[in-house]
């Protein structure tokens, strides 16, 4: 409110609830700005800001207690709830809304709202100030401007507080868990989805949910980047490269690592496996205040060119070869992104025409890799069919960064060791 100012109002929606098919809807998952902002984890709700509002600036609409539906679809807070135990400052019912917010809206010279992120309800924010805007005459002002509120929001959500990061640490521990179990699990002859049953119960015991679907790639499925089937049976000789990350308090971890299925590299996958290695350490440590976005990406595409000249899958001279992107071949993503309640977190990556400059509190992934795709040309069939990724999470603290996946090794001893002591 800060920020908004006086003579503004913000509008923040809870997200609808998808059907997934007749009568069925999918898990519900908060909105991530509503969540931000409220705690609040019903649907069917809507969160107001109106700095210097006399009876309350943070108002919350929500669904009305109704022992009927309560009976259908569990408990809901109600208007008192939202006051009591969510501690908004005011609170109606969703019913009431139409006849409220053209009130709350009415003389403010502007409205934050985050228009196209829930087509349905733009509408309706559309309605109450054009509804406003024929009343002019019985002298009622419609807002002026609407403003993106995901511009002050997510600027605000890519700095971590104390509080978030608990639940980040929480959440990469966990999944680190899960990683740690998978390795445990996996044998040749055991299938993808046998692998990914372990992860999500690992996750649901601890009490979370996925942060986004788990890719469990063996062999060349490593090299497909949003390998989603997890249906094959894993084979002796080949790599498991799993990706998967949990939520606790809807806060993201995203891990990715990837270990020979029978529990022992091969020469070249080691090889291979020990570039990557280098890149995911490069970039880590690239990351510190006063470093810009990219130089972790900088960090890990200079080890992978030179790793790649070295495995003799890229001929020519290093520095000409980085400028061709020549890498791209074999590493075509990029080294990380922003995580937070989104697993794919906002924030700005460049401030005008520059990279953003790394702070304290930033959380952002680095996951450097190789894909060797079993069609590609020119390559040594030795070769053919290893992907490999590693990603780690890290917070960018005062003196460089934190890492908050270390609970599952990388280290290739260690997972050989781990493996070895699973039967
Ligand atoms: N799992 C999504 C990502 O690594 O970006
Ligand atoms: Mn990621
Ligand atoms: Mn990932």
């Amino acid at each position: 409110m800060r920020q908004t100012g006086r003579d503004s109002i913000a509008i923040v929606p809870a997200a609808p609830e998808r059907v997934r098919n007749n009568d069925v809807h999918y898990p519900y998952r908060q909105d991530s700005d509503f969540h931000y902002l409220t705690g609040f984890g019903e649907p069917e709700a809507v969160a107001v800001l109106v700095p210097g509002r006399p009876h309350g600036e943070y108002v919350l609409f929500v669904r009305d207690r109704d022992p009927e539906r309560e009976t259908w679809d569990g408990k809901r807070a109600g208007p008192d709830g939202a006051t009591k135990v969510f501690a908004a400052d005011d609170a109606f019912p969703i019913s009431d809304i139409d006849e409220i917010l053209p009130g709350l809206l009415e003389n403010q010279a502007r409205v934050y709202y985050a228009m196209g992120t829930h087509p349905e309800f733009d509408q309706r924010v559309v309605g109450w100030v054009n509804g406003l805007r024929t009343q002019a005459r019985d002298g009622r002002h419609a807002p002026q401007e609407m403003v993106a509120l995901d511009h002050v929001l997510h600027d605000m959500r890519l700095y971590k507080t104390r509080a978030e990061l608990v639940l980040m640490r929480e959440s990469a521990r966990i999944a680190a868990g899960a990683h740690v179990r998978a390795m445990r699990f996996a044998k040749p002859g055991r299938n993808e989805y046998e692998v990914m049953a372990e992860l999500l119960h690992e996750f649901g015991r601890h009490h979370c949910e996925t942060s986004y679907y788990p890719i469990v790639g063996g062999g060349a499925n490593g090299c497909i980047l949003h390998y989603h089937e997890n249906d094959a049976p894993l084979r002796d000789g080949d790599l498991l490269l799993i990706d998967a990350g949990c939520e606790v308090g809807c806060y993201a971890s995203d891990i990715t690592r990837t270990f020979p299925i029978n529990g022992r590299f091969t020469r070249q996958q080691r090889a291979v496996y020990d570039v990557v290695l280098e890149a995911n350490l490069a970039a880590i440590a690239a990351v510190k205040p006063g470093a810009h976005w990219n130089a972790p990406h900088e960090a890990a595409v200079k080890v992978i060119t030179h790793g790649l000249v070295r495995l003799g899958l890229l001929k020519g001279r290093t520095a000409q070869l980085q400028q061709k992107l020549a890498y791209r071949k074999y590493y075509m993503h990029r080294t990380g992104h922003w995580l937070g309640l989104d697993v794919h977190d906002v924030g700005d990556y460049k401030v005008g025409d520059e990279w953003r400059v790394l702070e304290p509190g930033m959380v952002l992934t680095i996951e450097p890799g190789i894909y060797i795709a079993p069609g590609l040309r020119g390559v040594p069939p030795r070769f053919r069919g290893i992907g490999i990724r590693i990603e780690d999470d890290v917070v960018v603290t005062p003196d460089g960064c934190e890492v908050l996946t270390s609970g599952v090794p990388k280290d290739p001893a260690e997972i050989e060791a781990l493996m070895a002591a699973r039967r």
